[in-house]
């Protein structure tokens, strides 16, 4: 399992609810016989290898292996990730193509409803730690190239994933078809006749493939997508994935398409944004690999997404601060590491930032270390994703280039800081080199060290609990 309190991840936090029923039991036996007679038996006919390679473009878009394949160590979409929700972990299932513990016995019907409906092969619900949500829009053609890859282009592995046990009530899964019915659009993406080809290309990628949505819109107290907020931002634990829409202040109303292009990309837009945590996932897997084309077609797209504002946001966020040193004031103090002094949020800053993002905070010439100075992390009302960052590092390879920054976390490797130590230097850096009306307590800390701030759904679950224990 990954601790998210530690490790980010792609599918951290989706917004999902109770699910459903009649559980395991119930729900194996009778659908898995099925799906194994003779004339259901899935993937008869042999895929053109055409078929088969655009269906592994659309999983690379669609970033299956984010949540299906366990980083570094596990085989490509054999499950078992451990997604750690506010409501207790999910582990993604195995979708390789064995008979043993995998979908190999899914008929198309099957995977398509898996994918559009979220509801399993069993018929037993999936919680929405699965995006199906977003993939609900995904077009017949595409669902059948999914289809065709996993069943033809992926090597079977043997084996299920652990099983999923969330506490009551959330271990109903039934529960899952009310929230469905409330929150599930189950209408294929429409494209618009008005607008051109590769804007309907961007809505498409951005609503259903990628699923941009799934962290970048704000949840309800049900963990679901507002829909009356797409893209204005969203909390994801730790993280903020900040607003998309075309505000010039809050949003990306000041990005060019050639710069919105190059983040998705990289990840990297020197002297304006980096991609750390989630955000660099969706790089790192899928993002990367896009064409120029299906890039562009993005970039087309976010610059007509409606405006939204946020109120306290009055200026945009890579527009704040300017180079500042303070390393002469700190000349004849004693060093950082006597712990008998107290805080002093430039020496902090100077023991533990300096020497990558330099003394000025400008980072280094190539910005390879980048510049603190109008850098979105410290401009956005939001700090979460400052905040994070020295708790997590950034770890990203794209295109064999390895990006890397250390963590200050109880688990980091160069020295762990106190609630207290990051509540100063980031507050010192908000002061020095970013938006100085936004502060940081040694309160978020400690929360944002323990998952963010948890949804209503979570808090609640807790007092659910207890109600059950008298039952
Ligand atoms: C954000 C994380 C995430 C992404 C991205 C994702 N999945 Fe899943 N998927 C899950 C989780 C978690 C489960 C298990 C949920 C549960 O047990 O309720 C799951 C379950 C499934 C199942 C049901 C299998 C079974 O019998 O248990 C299928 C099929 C599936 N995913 C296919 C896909 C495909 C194909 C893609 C890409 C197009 C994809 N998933 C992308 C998280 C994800
Ligand atoms: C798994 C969650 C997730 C997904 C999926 C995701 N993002 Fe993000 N995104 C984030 C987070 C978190 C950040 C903040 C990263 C940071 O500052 O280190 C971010 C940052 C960004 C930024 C930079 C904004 C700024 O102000 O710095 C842009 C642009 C962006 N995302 C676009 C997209 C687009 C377009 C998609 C879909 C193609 C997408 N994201 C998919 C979570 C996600
Ligand atoms: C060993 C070098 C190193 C040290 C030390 C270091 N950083 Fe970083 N920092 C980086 C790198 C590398 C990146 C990411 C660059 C990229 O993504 O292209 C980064 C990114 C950032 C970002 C942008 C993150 C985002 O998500 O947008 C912030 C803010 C930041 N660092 C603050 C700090 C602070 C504050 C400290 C001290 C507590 C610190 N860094 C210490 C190397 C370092």
């Amino acid at each position: 399992m990954i601790n998210l309190n530690f490790i980010a991840t792609p599918a951290r936090l989706l917004g999902w609810l109770p699910g459903a029923i009649l559980s395991v039991a119930l729900a194996t036996v009778p659908g898995l016989a099925q799906a194994q007679t003779p004339a259901q038996t899935p993937a008869q006919t042999p895929a053109s290898a055409e078929q088969i390679k655009r269906g592994a473009y659309l999983a690379t878009a669609a970033d299956c292996a984010a949540c299906h394949t366990v980083p570094k160590t596990g085989k490509p979409f054999a499950g078992g990730y451990g997604i750690d929700s506010p409501l207790g972990t999910i582990y993604s299932s195995n979708i390789t193509p064995s008979k043993n513990g995998g979908i190999g016995s899914y008929t198309e019907a099957q995977f398509e409803r898996a994918l559009r409906d979220g509801v399993r092969a069993d018929g037993a619900h999936l919680y929405p730690a699965m995006p199906y949500t977003s993939y609900a829009k995904l077009s017949d053609d595409d669902v059948q190239a999914l289809y065709a890859y996993f069943m033809q282009g992926v090597p079977a592995v043997d084996g299920a994933a652990p099983k999923t046990a969330l506490p009551f009530p959330f271990n109903l899964r039934f529960t899952m078809a009310g929230w469905n019915l409330l929150f599930l659009d189950h209408s294929r993406f429409k494209p618009e006749p008005a607008q051109s080809v590769a804007w309907n290309r961007g809505a498409y990628l951005v609503g259903a493939l990628e699923h941009c949505s799934a962290c970048h819109t704000p949840r309800n107290a049900f963990m679901a997508e507002q829909g009356g907020n797409p893209l204005a931002g969203g909390q994801l634990g730790a993280w903020y994935a900040p607003n998309l829409t075309s505000d010039p202040v809050s949003g990306l109303g000041g990005w060019s398409q050639a710069e919105m292009v190059q983040y998705l990309r990289s990840g990297q837009l020197a002297g304006r944004a980096q991609a750390a945590g989630p955000m660099a996932e969706a790089v790192q897997d899928s993002l990367q690999y896009l064409t120029d084309d299906d890039l562009n077609a993005i970039a087309t797209y976010l610059k007509t997404v409606p405006a939204i504002h946020l109120a306290h946001e009055t200026q945009a966020p890579y527009t704040f601060g300017a180079a500042a040193n303070d390393e002469v004031l700190l000349r004849g103090t004693s060093p950082v590491s006597d712990s008998n002094i107290p805080l002093n949020p430039a020496e902090l800053f100077s023991a533990n930032c300096a020497s990558c993002h330099q003394a000025k905070g400008l980072g280094t010439p190539d910005q390879y270390y980048p510049s603190l100075a109008h850098n979105t992390a410290l401009g956005h009302a939001n700090p979460s994703n400052l905040v994070a960052v020295i708790l997590h590092g950034v770890d990203r390879t794209v295109d064999g280039h390895a990006v890397f920054m250390p963590g200050f976390g109880a688990d980091s490797l160069v020295n762990p800081l106190s609630d207290e130590e990051i509540a100063a230097v980031s507050n010192y850096t908000l002061q020095r080199f970013g938006n100085p009306a936004v502060r940081v307590s040694a309160a978020d800390v400690a929360q944002a060290r323990n998952g963010g701030p948890p949804p209503l759904l979570a808090r609640v679950s807790a007092w659910l609990r207890r109600i059950a224990h008298f039952l």
